[in-house]
C-alpha cells in the first residue's frame, strides 16, 4: 500500500511570458493548446539524482519511514544524471541505504506507470518489503530551446511514493495497488524520440515530437488501458475517487475523463503549473493532491499515462 507521497520542484519558475522571449510563441497560444502556464527548469546543481533524493526524503518522512525501511528503489527516468550508473543507486548512495535493490525504468512518460507495476510485482512476489518509487526527470536538459514547438511544453521535477507490501482479502477493497496494465508498441519510435544517445551518436541528442501524431494516438491508448483497469477491477468511472494522469496536455486529459464518463471534479491537474515533467508528472500529482487532502485513506485513484516508444499504461490503486 501507499505509506507517503514526497515531491521536489527545481526553484527556477519560467512563465510563458518569459518564453516569450527566447522563442516566437505567445502565453495565449500555449495556454490554448496544452493548459500550461509555468514550469520548474532545474539549474546545475539541481540533477535527477538530487531531485530524486528530495522527493524520496520527502515521502519517506511523509510515510513515517527511514532509508532503513527500504530494501527496493525504483527510479523512473529518460533523464539520468548519466548513461550509468543507474540514478536509482545515486538515491540509494544519497540516502545511505546498502541493501536491497536499485535500478532505473526508462519507459519516458509511462515510466512511473511502469515503475509501480515493477514495484508491486516485487512486492507481491515476497521477495522484497518496501520500495521507494520515483519518477525524475530534468527534461529541460534534452529540449532543443529554439524549437518552439516542444520546449513549451516540459518542465523538471521529481516525486516519490513509498510502496508497502500488505497481505490483502483479495477485494477492491484492498488497499494498495488493485491492478497494472502496461503496453508498448515500438513501431512508433518517430513520432516522439531523443535524436542521440550513447550507441549512436555518443551525446545526449534533442527530444523530437510531432505533437499532432502523439495527439492522434493519445486518448484512445489510454483510455483502452483504463478500461483494462476497471475490467480487472470489476469497477467503473463511478467507483473513483480521483483520477491522476500524466501531466502533458490538458486537452488530451479532459478528452480522456469524458470518453469514459469520469467527472471533471475528480481530475487531479498539475500541468498548469508544472508543464510536462514525464516521468515526474504523476507522483508531483500525487503529493499535490494528498497535501491538499484531496486524496485520503480508502480512496480509489486511477493512474495512467502515455509516452515515448509509445508505451502506455495504467494502475488502480485504493489509497
Ligand atoms: N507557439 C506558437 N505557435 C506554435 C508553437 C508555439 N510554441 N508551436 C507550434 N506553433 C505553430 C505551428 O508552427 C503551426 O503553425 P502553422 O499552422 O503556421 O504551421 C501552428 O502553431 C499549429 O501547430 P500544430 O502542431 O498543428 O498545433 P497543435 O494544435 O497540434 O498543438 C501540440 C501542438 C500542443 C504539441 C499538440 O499537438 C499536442 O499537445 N500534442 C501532444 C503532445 C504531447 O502531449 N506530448 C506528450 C505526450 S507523450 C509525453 O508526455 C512524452
Amino acid at each position: 500500500m501507499v505509506e507517503g507521497v514526497g515531491s521536489s520542484l527545481p526553484e527556477r519558475r519560467v512563465t510563458n511570458a518569459e518564453l516569450e522571449t527566447m522563442v516566437d510563441t505567445t502565453d495565449e497560444w500555449i495556454v490554448q493548446r496544452t493548459g500550461i502556464r509555468e514550469r520548474r527548469i532545474a539549474g546545475p546543481g539541481e540533477t535527477t539524482s538530487v531531485l530524486a533524493t528530495r522527493a524520496a526524503q520527502e515521502a519517506l518522512a511523509n510515510a513515517g519511514r527511514t532509508a532503513a525501511d527500504i530494501d527496493l528503489i525504483v527510479v523512473a527516468t529518460s533523464t539520468p544524471d548519466f548513461t550509468f550508473p543507474s540514478s536509482a543507486t545515486q538515491v540509494q548512495a544519497a540516502l545511505g541505504i546498502v541493501r536491497g535493490a536499485a535500478f532505473d525504468v526508462q519507459a519516458v512518460c509511462s515510466g512511473f506507470v511502469y515503475a509501480m507495476t515493477i514495484a508491486d510485482k516485487f512486492l507481491a512476489s515476497g521477495s522484497h518489503e518496501r520500495a521507494l518509487v520515483i519518477g525524475a526527470e530534468t527534461f529541460s536538459r534534452i529540449l532543443d530551446w529554439e524549437d518552439r514547438t516542444t520546449c513549451v511544453l516540459f518542465g523538471d521535477g521529481a516525486g516519490a511514493v513509498v510502496l508497502g507490501r500488505q497481505e490483502g482479502q483479495g477485494t477492491t477493497a484492498d488497499r494498495g495497488v488493485l491492478t497494472t496494465h502496461l503496453r508498448s508498441d515500438g513501431r512508433h519510435r518517430e513520432k516522439l524520440y531523443v535524436d542521440g544517445g550513447p550507441s549512436t551518436t555518443g551525446t545526449v541528442g534533442h527530444l523530437r515530437m510531432s505533437g499532432k501524431e502523439v495527439f492522434r494516438h493519445a486518448v484512445g491508448m489510454v483510455t483502452d488501458v483504463m478500461r483494462d483497469a476497471f475490467a480487472a477491477t470489476n469497477t467503473t468511472a463511478a467507483d473513483l475517487d480521483w483520477f491522476v494522469p500524466h501531466q502533458a496536455n490538458e486537452r488530451i486529459i479532459d478528452a480522456s475523463a469524458d470518453k469514459l464518463g469520469i467527472a471533471p471534479e475528480k481530475i487531479v491537474k498539475t500541468v498548469q503549473m508544472h508543464g510536462n515533467t514525464s516521468a515526474a508528472s504523476i507522483p508531483l500529482a500525487l503529493a499535490v493532491a494528498c497535501e491538499d487532502g484531496r486524496i485520503k485513506r480508502g480512496d480509489l485513484v486511477m493512474l495512467e499515462a502515455m509516452g515515448g516508444g509509445f508505451t502506455w499504461g495504467s494502475v488502480i490503486v485504493r489509497w
